[in-house]
């Protein structure tokens, strides 16, 4: 690839990185969460959101100021929050893939879930996508045990074969499933987004 082209790269990533800071929100990752919620309208005051691989946090804090007071946001990662969350926001430090059910249901049902979950990647692209895709499908049947029927689920998955039966399986569960993949999402990453509309319970 022409170095020239990289650089613009670099220099897109720079301004979302930038406005991350300016805006004082931990990640640039936020970028992707407000697009989506500023075309289809998932986070309104009141609304219940599970945001699961919360941390360091952008996406926890972003939902907080979106549902207000009356909403609650509970956010779920292996890793803290890189800082303390607001009044109206729960932390659980658990894993995705076992997590502690009984607990989380309590704080529900949810109006939305959330999933930015992310595995450590190795660099192996078949890999990373399964163990992506996995996450993806722990998201899926966590939302399918805490969310509202007819509620919204926003979930990121790394693109490749596994992605394609995945979304197979999302579209079984939502009235309408949207592929999306945002400005602020780097063109040379293998995420993408798949966002359920109306969860058929
Ligand atoms: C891209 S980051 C999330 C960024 C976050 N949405 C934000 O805006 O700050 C992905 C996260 O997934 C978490 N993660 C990966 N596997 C997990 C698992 N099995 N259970 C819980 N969290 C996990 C990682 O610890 C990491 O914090």
């Amino acid at each position: 690839m022409a170095k020239s082209r990289i650089k613009d790269r670099r220099r897109v990533a720079d301004f979302w990185t930038r406005k991350a800071r300016a805006e004082n929100f931990p990640a640039r990752s936020v970028y992707k969460l407000k697009e989506v919620d500023d075309k289809y309208g998932l986070l309104k005051p009141g609304r219940r959101v599970l945001d699961l691989g919360a941390s360091p946090g952008s996406w926890t804090l972003y939902a907080a100021e979106r549902v207000g007071p009356a909403g609650r946001v509970v956010g779920l990662d292996l890793q803290p929050l890189a800082r303390e969350p607001g009044p109206g926001t729960v932390f659980v430090q658990a894993d995705a893939l076992d997590p502690p059910l009984d607990l989380l249901t309590g704080y529900g049902p949810f109006d939305v879930v959330l999933s930015d979950l992310a595995p450590a990647t190795t660099g192996q692209k078949s890999v990373d996508q399964v163990r992506s895709a996995g996450l993806a499908r722990g998201a899926l049947t966590l939302a399918g045990a805490l969310l509202k029927p007819g509620g919204w689920f926003l979930v990121k998955v790394f693109q490749g074969p596994e992605a394609d039966d995945f979304f197979k399986e999302l579209a079984g569960r939502f009235k309408t499933v949207r592929r999306i993949k945002p400005a602020s999402s780097r063109s040379f990453s293998p995420e993408i987004f798949g966002l359920g509309l109306g969860f058929k319970g």
